[in-house]
């Protein structure tokens, strides 16, 4: 369909109005044109004893003029007041020299109108469109349907309703089949908390809405189904951050007899797929790390590569090095800075920053003109400073920050304060920089429960060559568990999957669960193991991530179009909210006295 045409067709369902043109779409192709646009006034002035009034709806703003010729429209048309709905009819004509508006799309071109209707009525907002975004962001949630009259706002939308697109899309051509599974189910291990539902006609009982559809989807492939995908909105009782909702949408994907490079293969396809197709971007092929990769070279599983070069180890030569006693087994490693400009003042400050985070302490090596520079005064023997910089291949003007301590921890310093040099140098390279996460371990230990745990869920095929060591030695078992990351974020996770029930129940056996505990737990996944459960894997996409990242915005909340607060609460209906006594005593339940107010 040509754009006129889709104008054509929104206008047909709509005949009392009659648009036949969105604001934004009137360009100087349409002059001499006579169109009838609708939407909110964003902006109303008189001038010359004209009235300009800038119309506003989805796709953007036109100019609508009015002169007092245009009998009965200039009444109207001086009455209105900031978003109101109107329509107005008239030729497009090219602005008079100089007062084209070089920030509109529409800029050069306005609507001389000689009908104008008025559709509805509005008090004067809370939130006005054209204040944009600086406005108290509660405010703005809490009259979100404003808000969103926004056309940057509506952009992020715009942008999900193609990624959306584009993958379903690729998931057709490739013989994924969108199944749904239940929301009403059972609590799935995937580590948050449940939302819980108490169910009426079994008082006592309740649901628990998925936190993925983990066991639903493996179910499918012992069904047959093969190729699995749902774009599905899953729930989790967790803290919120900026990249956390308690409930958001997985692109959730499962698949049958495939290695695990062939799934990594298609996956990446499919989102290279996606950029091109709703954001015109081609993106070159992912790298590879594997886990013990990702923390030596970038102290986080979750790499940023835009942030600058990789953590270098410097443990041979801080050995050879140091005169500060340090325990054999410690790991040097350092993050060099090419041109790194920063004053005495700053570097204070990074050391500073180094000790904020835990570390112990932080050696700074410059390498000017005439040798190097530096913190560690005596901690070097041996020109030990200058050895450092050239094992890290500084460049003249260059910086080398070196850290030093216990591997894990040392990992963990070095790649914060990459991140924060970065930061503080404004040298996170543009772009999407992705990257595949292989080889994460099977379990981790968890210091509050005093046991091993899952790395990523009690379903994950561990590593063929560490199958031994889950008996042996749990904490180097690794997994055929991978995530992608982009720009430092973890987008999406996956695994391939146990489909045997004795390696199941030694899995089940390290994370402490009894025979009893597994079949209360997971009886019906097991059940179905003893019927020919074909060997799979998949993954699953944030797809509130994704378009986040894609969009460049910096919260969740940009691309959901009613989010919740980081309270929880969903500021438009106010919910969470009491429920009726009836309710309460449907359900058999009590609530619980609280005479707290509710929280925003
Ligand atoms: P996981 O728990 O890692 O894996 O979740 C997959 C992806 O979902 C996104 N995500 C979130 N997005 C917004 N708000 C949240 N609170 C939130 N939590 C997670 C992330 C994450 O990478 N069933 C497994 C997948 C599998 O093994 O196939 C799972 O859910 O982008």
């Amino acid at each position: 369909m040509t754009e006129k045409e889709r104008d054509r067709a929104v206008s047909s369902t709509l005949t009392d109005v009659g648009r036949t043109a969105y604001c934004g779409r009137v360009g100087p192709e349409r002059v001499g044109e006579t169109v009838t646009v609708a939407g909110w006034v964003h902006r109303r002035r008189d001038h010359g004893g004209l009235v300009f009034i800038d119309l506003r709806d989805r796709t953007g703003l036109v100019q609508v003029v009015v002169s007092p010729d245009a009998q009965g429209a200039f009444e109207t048309a001086d009455a209105v007041r900031p978003e109101w709905v109107v329509s107005a009819t008239g030729v497009v004509a090219a602005r008079p020299d100089g007062m084209a508006n070089p920030d509109l799309l529409t800029g050069t071109v306005e609507v001389r109108a000689t009908a104008l209707s008025v559709w509805s009525r509005s008090e004067t907002p809370p939130v006005s469109p054209a204040d944009g975004a600086n406005v108290d962001e509660r405010l703005r949630l809490r009259h979100r349907y404003l808000d969103l009259r926004r056309p940057e706002v509506l952009q992020n939308f715009v942008l999900r309703d193609r990624v959306v697109f584009a993958v379903r899309r690729w998931m057709h051509a490739h013989e994924f089949l969108d199944v749904e599974t239940p929301t009403l189910g059972r609590s799935t291990p995937e580590g948050a908390r449940d939302f819980l539902v108490p169910s009426r006609l079994q008082p006592g009982h309740v649901y628990a809405l998925p936190q993925s559809p983990q066991v639903w989807k493996q179910l499918l492939m012992v069904g047959g189904v093969d190729r699995y995908y749902q774009i599905v909105k899953v729930f989790r009782d967790e803290a919120l951050r900026a990249d956390r909702q308690p409930e958001f949408t997985q692109i959730d994907v499962e698949t049958s007899f495939l290695s695990q490079n062939q799934i990594l293969e298609l996956m990446e396809d499919m989102v290279r797929s996606v950029f091109q197709e709703a954001l015109g971007v081609q993106l070159p092929a992912w790298p590879r790390l594997t886990h013990a990769e990702a923390l030596a070279q970038y102290g986080t599983d979750k790499p940023d590569l835009r942030a600058g070069p990789p953590l270098v180890d410097l443990t041979a030569v801080g050995q050879e090095v140091e005169a500060l006693a340090l325990p054999d087994e410690t790991r040097w490693v350092g993050i060099v800075a090419e041109a790194a400009p920063f004053s005495r003042k700053q570097l204070d400050t990074l050391v500073d920053r180094a000790r904020d985070l835990g570390a112990p302490g932080l050696f700074w090596i410059r390498r000017t003109a005439d040798g190097v520079r530096t913190n560690a005064g005596r901690a070097f023997a041996d020109g030990g400073a200058a050895r450092l910089a050239d094992a890290a291949g500084v460049r003249p003007d260059g910086l080398l920050l070196v850290m030093a301590g216990p591997t894990g921890a040392v990992h963990r310093h070095a790649g914060a304060m990459r991140l924060e040099v970065a930061a503080q140098l404004g040298r996170e390279a543009p772009g999407f920089h992705f990257l595949w996460v292989t080889d994460f371990p099977l379990f981790e230990w968890s210091e509050d429960e005093h046991r091993w745990t899952s790395a990523h869920h009690p379903f994950t095929m561990p590593h063929p060559d560490d199958r031994e060591l889950i008996a042996t030695d749990p904490g180097r078992a690794r997994s055929q568990a991978y995530d992608v990351v982009l720009n430092g974020v973890e987008l999406a996770s996956g695994s391939l999957r146990i489909y045997d029930s004795e390696l199941q129940a030694q899995v089940f056996s390290v994370l402490g669960l009894t025979p009893a505990e597994t079949t209360s737990k997971f009886g019906y996944l097991l059940d179905a193991f003893r019927f020919g459960p074909p060997p799979h894997g998949g993954i699953a996409f944030g797809l509130d991530r994704l378009v986040m990242l894609m969009a460049g915005a910096d919260s969740l909340r940009d691309v959901i179009a009613f989010p919740k607060t980081h309270t929880g609460s969903d500021p438009v209906m106010g919910s969470p909210a009491p429920a009726d006594p009836g309710q309460w005593a449907e359900l058999r339940l009590t609530p619980w006295a609280t005479d707290a107010p509710p929280r925003p």
